[in-house]
């Protein structure tokens, strides 16, 4: 709450008369989707996320320490003459037999506070539906600072002046999947992808950006996530650039007083997890994040779905109650990922 309260510009808006009326950039043109799909992923790369991070990097893996159901593992990643590790948190379901699906997830706080019970690891909810959590605290792949590039993972990958945190995150997220992928008890078919706030903006970049993610889930992500930034209701563009200047690609800047001229916008953002599963969820009370804003991009994107034929896939929830992931949503999101992911 305090973060938000500093990133609101004077003249936010929280009046749903004086919300813009707005064309939507269009999301579908008469090309067959690969191909539509292709621009849309390209447009993002260009004008908000940066260039998505093709480089490999080396990467050893070592168990750190390890209990009864989880493991904490260490990915030391090597690349530029530097090295940077990562602790990588799985936790799987007490007593699980079979492969079990899990959740790709980054956290705001460390990962011991995950095994510790934190209120947004809910761990009894993914044990009784059966699925494994993978996560990492997210400041180690990029310190979320302004200054915070040469701490972070893009200082060993070949330099690109256009990617920035988000990225970094996502990067990161598909390099779990990476690891998920090569152990007996998870099973790859079924890795989620999902992300709260900030870390939802980054999910979605990286479901769009791997589609090896067999769905995607955004929690109260906002402006740069899921909500339409030309509604300008809540968080705008202007006030994501200010406050957080190394998240998005610089080029993003230019839209801060001229959102129109964005060539895209969340809906589009959203179709990109196509024809996959897709989870997007606000809280009623979280009006920064412009709930409505983020229903009407979904509603919006469910046009791609129906046209490349994989209608009903996706789905929404608004909580009561404060910006946050709670138990409640983890059970929606974990009913729906066992609904869709067989
Ligand atoms: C701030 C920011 C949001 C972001 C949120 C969070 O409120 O303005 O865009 O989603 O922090 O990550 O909690």
């Amino acid at each position: 709450m305090a973060v938000s309260l500093l990133a609101q510009r004077p003249n936010t808006n929280y009046d749903e008369s004086k919300a813009a009326r707005y064309p939507l950039p269009a999301l579908l043109d008469g090309k067959a989707w690969p191909e539509r799909r292709a621009e849309i992923l390209k447009l993002y790369e260009t004008h908000v996320f940066g260039n998505i991070i093709t480089a490999k990097l080396p990467v050893e893996t070592t168990v750190k320490a390890q209990g009864p159901n989880w493991r904490e593992v260490t990915f030391t990643f090597s690349g530029e003459g530097k090295k940077k590790a990562v602790n990588v948190l799985i936790v799987v379901p007490p007593g699980a037999k079979k492969r079990v699906p899990a959740v790709v997830c980054l956290s705001f706080t460390p990962i011991s506070t995950v095994l510790a019970g934190h209120s947004r690891w809910p761990l009894d909810v993914f044990a009784k539906h059966g699925f494994a959590v993978i996560t990492a605290h997210y400041t180690d792949f990029f310190p979320d600072v302004k200054q915070g590039r040469p701490d972070s993972i893009l200082a060993l990958l070949p330099p690109d002046e256009t990617t920035n945190a988000m990225s970094a995150w996502a990067w990161g997220m598909s390099r779990m999947l990476d690891y998920a992928l090569t152990q007996r008890d998870l099973d790859g078919k079924r890795i989620a992808v999902a992300g709260h706030s900030r870390l939802g903006k980054a999910a979605l970049w990286a479901g769009a950006t791997d589609q090896r993610f067999a769905a995607v889930i955004s929690n109260d992500s906002g402006e740069g996530g899921a909500s339409l930034s030309r509604r300008i209701f809540g968080e705008h563009v202007a006030d994501l650039n200010a406050s957080f200047p190394h998240w998005f690609t610089e080029k993003f800047k230019s839209y801060s007083q001229a959102v129109n001229d964005l060539p895209v916008d969340s809906h589009m953002l959203l179709a990109l997890s196509a024809p996959r599963p897709l989870y997007v969820a606000s809280a009623s009370e979280d009006l920064w994040a412009d709930p409505l804003g983020e229903l009407l991009a979904l509603t919006e994107a469910d046009k791609a779905y129906e046209a490349i034929g994989a209608p009903e896939q996706t789905a929404y929830h608004l909580r009561p109650g404060k910006h946050d992931i709670t138990a409640y949503d983890w059970e929606r999101y974990l009913r729906f990922l066992k609904a869709t992911l067989r």
